[in-house]
Order: C-alpha cells, then structure tokens, then sequence
C-alpha cells in the first residue's frame, strides 16, 4: 500500500489544493494531509479550523485522511508509514522553494521522496493570501474556494459579497 503525504498551511484550503488532492487520491492508495500546526505565517484559521474545513471539503474521498502535525515533515510521513511528499507546483516562481524544501527533506530522510503535481490552469495563480485578501476587501471567490470555505471568509470578515 503507498501512502501520500500532503503537507501544507492550508489557511484555507482552496480549489487549487482540493485539485492536487483529488488527483494524488486517484495515484495512491491513501493520501494523508498533514495540515501545519507551527510556521512562521500570521494565520487567519486556527489549527483547528483550517483542519475541520479539510475534512468537510474531502469527506467524500474515501482514501483521504486529515491530520495536523508540528515539527519536522519527514518524522509525521514516517510516523504515517509514508514515503511520499506530495507538492502542487503552481508556476516557475515556486521551482525554488520547493526545489529547496525537497532537497532539505531528502537530506533528513533519504528514503522520502518529493513529487509534485502541476496545479490546474484554472488555479495555477491562486494561493490562500490572495483569496483572503480579495474575501476582506469585499470580492467575490466564488468557485474558487469550496463553498464552505467561502461561507467561513464571509463570517471571518462579516460579509456576505456572492448571491
Ligand atoms: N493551489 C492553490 N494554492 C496553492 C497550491 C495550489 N495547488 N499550492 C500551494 N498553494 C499556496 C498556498 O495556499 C500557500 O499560500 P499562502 O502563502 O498565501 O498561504 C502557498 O502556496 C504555499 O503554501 P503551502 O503549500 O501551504 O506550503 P507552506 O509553505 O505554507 O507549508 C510546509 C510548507 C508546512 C509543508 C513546510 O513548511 C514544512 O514542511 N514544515 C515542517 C517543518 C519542516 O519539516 N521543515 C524542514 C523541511 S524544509
């Protein structure tokens, strides 16, 4: 059985990750998504929703899992019985931080490897501070977050923009 680990911040999650799980779910037996407890990013959702929202927008993915995790990356994907990262790659721009965190990565765990999955066109220029910042300033993210995202942007800044 392979198992997947997708790490991120997830604050929140959008269409573009919802992209990547869903074809990483369809690659490997399970997919685990590892949502960060610790990073150096001023959050808008707590751990706790950022996790609750994952799990409402992949219930019906049946090999998908949520957790949280804190410390390093390649103790939780051993810890899961992984050997897999799974990263989406949105555009040239993140060659190489992600070049940079997978080398590191391989570094500390020789035998974990880094795959990464091109993000769809459609969301290739998506990232969760870009659609909480269009949310807070009254634009309109619909279908570019699953509805239950955009629902809990409207009630973290107290408003209602889509029909
Ligand atoms: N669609 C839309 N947006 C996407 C995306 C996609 N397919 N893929 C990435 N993004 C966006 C994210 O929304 C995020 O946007 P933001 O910066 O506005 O929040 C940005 O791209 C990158 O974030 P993310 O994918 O969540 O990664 P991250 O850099 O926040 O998290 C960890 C990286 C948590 C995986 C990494 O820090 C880690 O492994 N930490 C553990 C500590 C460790 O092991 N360190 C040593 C290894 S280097």
């Amino acid at each position: 059985m392979t198992t997947a680990v997708y790490p991120g911040t997830f604050d929140p999650v959008t269409n573009g990750h919802l992209d990547i799980i869903k074809r990483a779910s369809s690659l490997f037996d399970r997919v685990v998504i590892a949502v960060a407890a610790d990073n150096y990013k001023n959050n808008l959702f707590s751990l706790e929703e950022r996790t609750d929202l994952l799990k409402q927008v992949t219930a019906d993915i049946e090999n998908v899992e949520v957790k949280s995790f804190s410390g390093l990356l390649v103790d939780f994907v051993r810890q899961n019985n992984a050997s897999i990262i799974v990263r989406g790659l949105r555009a040239v721009s993140d060659f190489e931080y992600e070049f940079q965190m997978s080398l590191m990565n391989k570094k500390l765990a020789r035998d974990v490897e880094t795959i990464f999955l091109m993000t769809d066109t459609d969301y290739s220029f998506l990232s969760s501070s870009i659609i909480k910042q269009a949310s807070a300033l009254g634009g309109c993210i619909k279908g570019l977050v699953p509805p239950v995202v955009q629902e809990a942007l409207e009630k973290k800044y107290k408003n209602k923009v889509c029909d």
